[in-house]
């Protein structure tokens, strides 16, 4: 596997890669690896010629300063793990190689509704944040192929419309959740929860199957009301528990009712001992 820490030289790489007709798969990283990062280096290796990773925890999209210094970095571990598991490159960037200006925004990306919404209500400037390094990553990659994980729905959303307001010809490579034999959805946060917290962290996966099992049983609301206190007696702090759907135009919307559109469960909470955020979702 290659190690890029610069711009220049992973550039010099991937247009030699580019020029010899190859096709490059781009998987776009926070580090502390796990196996839901590995399933989307599989797709991208089944997909695609050239493998790359980057690994950048990126400062501007965290709104909370505790969260990026409590971020896990497990930088060894992620290099043996991409290795073993094919990677053809690594991009290892610091802070300066990625923002040499600084970290003040400067481009602002109209995400529309989609910024005022669940995580953009709750997280203010975070995908703001995230279309600043997806696009300095995708300007400089190039990838044909982006490869990202559906635990991050809302993500998802934004970067395919990152990708239009930018014209960028990659295409959006969607893969499902991993999640751990109980059911908890795979998540580099996971590694801040000690047992107990780790135990009680299932209680969100417990209130997917709760909502998807009574959906057909009472209305939306009493099902996710009872859904948000059963998570509040298990002390989690619910920032949203929501059933949504996507529109034609990317925007999320937020029935009432079963209808043909495709409806998912998105949920975003804090396990109060240990302050860890979680998110997950799952489709009704
Ligand atoms: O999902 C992540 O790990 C990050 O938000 C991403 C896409 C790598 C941008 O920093």
């Amino acid at each position: 596997m290659y190690l890029f820490k610069q711009k220049d030289t992973l550039d010099r790489h991937l247009s030699t890669a580019r020029k010899n007709g190859k096709r490059i798969g781009f998987v776009p990283t926070m580090g502390a690896l796990h196996q839901g990062h590995l399933s989307l280096i599989a797709n991208a290796k089944e997909n695609c010629d050239v493998v790359v990773c980057s690994i950048f925890v990126n400062p501007t999209q965290f709104n909370d300063p505790a969260d990026f210094e409590k971020y896990p970095v497990t930088i060894d571990n992620d290099i043996l793990q991409l290795t073993d598991a094919g990677t053809d490159v690594l991009f290892l960037p610091s802070v300066q190689e990625m923002y040499p200006d600084g970290l003040t925004v400067k481009t602002h990306y109209d995400f529309g509704q989609l910024e005022t919404v669940l995580e953009g209500a709750h997280r203010p400037g975070h995908f703001q944040g995230v279309g600043q390094i997806v696009h300095k990553l995708l300007d400089l990659v190039k990838p044909d192929k982006l490869f990202m994980g559906q635990k991050d729905f809302q993500q998802c959303l934004i970067v395919n419309r990152l990708l239009k307001l930018i014209h960028s010809p990659a295409e959006l490579v969607v893969c499902p959740t991993l999640r751990e034999p109980d059911g908890l959805a795979m998540s580099s946060r996971n590694m801040r929860l000690n047992p107990a917290e780790r135990q009680n962290a299932l209680n969100i996966y417990k209130a997917l199957i709760y909502v998807k099992d009574n959906i057909h049983i009472a209305s939306f609301s009493e099902i996710l009301n009872s859904a948000v206190n059963q998570l509040k007696m298990n002390k989690f702090d619910v920032d949203y528990l929501s059933l949504v759907s996507v529109e034609e135009d990317g925007t999320v919307t937020f029935p009432k009712e079963m209808s043909s559109r495709p409806l998912y469960l998105v949920v975003a909470a804090k396990e109060v001992s240990s302050g860890v955020r979680l998110i997950d979702n799952m489709q009704m």
